[in-house]
């Protein structure tokens, strides 16, 4: 929600936002999306495919251009069904929560193995090997090397992910190894799509907390 110190940087500028994309309804955080787009008065875009009770601008799968950017909208569905991926003048891919840096977006809170296993295999890696990656998120594999971006060479070739090449090796690969869900996820997802307010999740979580005292 602290979207103020984000933000700064370009509001001190001659820079201007023209809108603000959600990747995806997150799990582990509180999107600061809504409060973005209401500080920089501009849309808010997601997917199409983004089952979200607020107003948003929806993205189609294509290109669309966008203050002199050509971007291409890519539906990348399998960490969530929503998950959009972007790509920017075919140089640098917004990977929301699908591909990661040496790792690909769990799939046990709202998604689905198989469908993370097509969106890498038949959209991302289609991708020329020079293009960008720069995820939403960073993956288990950020604590070994520190990196928080990539291309799609070097994910090609090194990120263990991909290397699975059949969907059943996938999905095992997918059902291990990755940390405990959030606390309050499923609150996270009610805000974040907008189906409860704020101030309600919280007050769902002080009561939880004080009956647990
Ligand atoms: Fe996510």
């Amino acid at each position: 929600m602290d979207v103020e110190r984000l933000l700064e940087p370009v509001m001190q500028s001659s820079g201007k936002i023209v809108g603000v994309v959600d990747t995806h309804v997150h799990a582990d955080h509180i999107s600061g999306a809504r409060e973005a787009q209401r500080l920089c008065r501009c849309p808010l875009y997601m997917s199409k495919t983004a089952s979200v009770k607020f107003e948003i601008e929806p993205l189609d799968e294509g290109e669309v251009e966008l203050s002199g950017l050509r971007l291409r909208i890519i539906d990348t569905p399998g960490h969530s069904p929503e998950n959009l991926s972007i790509v920017v003048d075919d140089r640098v891919l917004l990977s929301g929560d699908c591909l990661l840096v040496g790792d690909v977006g769990r799939v046990d809170l709202r998604g689905r193995a198989e469908d993370l296993y097509t969106s890498l295999h038949s959209k991302l890696l289609a991708l020329d090997d020079s293009v960008e990656v720069l995820p939403a998120h960073i993956g288990r594999q950020h604590f070994v090397s520190g990196e928080s971006s990539s291309t799609i060479g070097i994910e090609r070739r090194s990120n263990p992910a991909l290397q699975m090449k059949s969907i059943e090796e996938f999905r095992t690969y997918m059902a291990e190894g990755w940390p405990p869900k959030p606390e309050h996820y499923e609150l996270f997802i009610k805000v974040n799509s907008g189906q409860i307010p704020l101030s309600e999740a919280q007050a769902i979580v002080r009561k939880a907390e004080g009956e647990l005292v």
